[in-house]
């Protein structure tokens, strides 16, 4: 089994967030905080190569002071910094830092600190991130986690690494004493192309981004076991499976 890595993990993520409709449903109450704000200055950890980020920026684009994204990976970082140039030019002030949140060192202070699916992939301490980025806020900053809850397609990742999801932060944060809500997003996932061709090169990346694993020279017959275990959490006869995520506002 190979792990995803650079350039085809991004290809799969893409396939991934097309076949998804978490991000629209995040960009929703993404709305609803810009509601009535402008000058916005927004940190995004972990921002990977924007494939959130950018929709989000494109959005907020008239409401945004400036943009600042910290990842650990140089090559997302470069990809995040192009694409950002690409789509706003001098229109946006913005900044890519490739460091890990931990060495991010900064005098800004920001209306919006943001982890879009970065908890469970962040390598450290949930309550030194939580403590650090409030102390990155602006008065009436906030900050905002969007979580996968345990279920539907994140069963798989849960059973595989037991990564850090949103039961996780819950008691976390109980602990703290930091008041905080939280809004549970039922997104779903489209897993039609995984009962498509076979050859379909968008099938193998779905099923590479979906286990994490660089699917394709493997064998037919273990690719075909891969999907059926995705296909097997369809809701009926439908082709979606849950893609449930929970937002934390703190
Ligand atoms: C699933 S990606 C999310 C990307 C982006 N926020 C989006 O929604 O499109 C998670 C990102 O977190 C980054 N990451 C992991 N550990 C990190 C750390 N300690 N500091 C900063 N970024 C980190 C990874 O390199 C990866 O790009």
């Amino acid at each position: 089994m190979i792990p995803l890595s650079g350039k085809y993990y991004v290809e799969c993520n893409e396939v991934f967030r097309r076949s998804t409709n978490q991000p629209d449903r995040m960009l929703d109450e993404m709305r609803k905080f810009a509601q009535g704000r402008s000058g916005l200055r927004i940190l995004s950890v972990g921002s990977g190569v924007g494939l959130f980020e950018i929709p989000m920026l494109l959005m907020l684009k008239a409401k945004t002071k400036y943009f600042v994204g910290v990842d650990v990976n140089n090559h997302a970082c470069q990809v995040l910094r192009n694409r950002l140039q690409e789509e706003f030019g001098s229109s946006l002030d913005f900044e890519v830092e490739n460091l890990s949140f931990d060495e991010y060192r900064t005098d800004r202070r920001f209306e919006i600190v943001l982890f879009n699916h970065a908890f469970e992939y962040l390598d450290g301490n949930p309550l030194s991130w939580i403590q650090k980025s409030r102390e990155l806020l602006a008065e009436a900053g906030i900050v905002l986690i969007f979580s996968p809850n345990r279920g539907g397609i994140n069963r798989f990742y849960d059973e595989l690494f037991a990564p850090f999801l949103s039961e996780d932060l819950k008691p976390l944060l109980a602990r703290t004493g930091i008041n905080y809500s939280t809004t549970t997003i039922d997104a779903e996932c489209d897993l039609s192309l995984l009962d498509g061709d076979e050859e379909d090169s968008n099938r193998i990346r779905l099923l590479s981004f979906l286990t994490q694993t660089d699917c394709r020279n493997l064998p037919p017959s273990t690719q075909r076991e891969f999907a059926g275990y995705f296909l097997s959490l369809r809701k009926g006869e439908t082709s979606m499976i849950p893609h449930p995520t929970t937002l934390f506002v703190l």
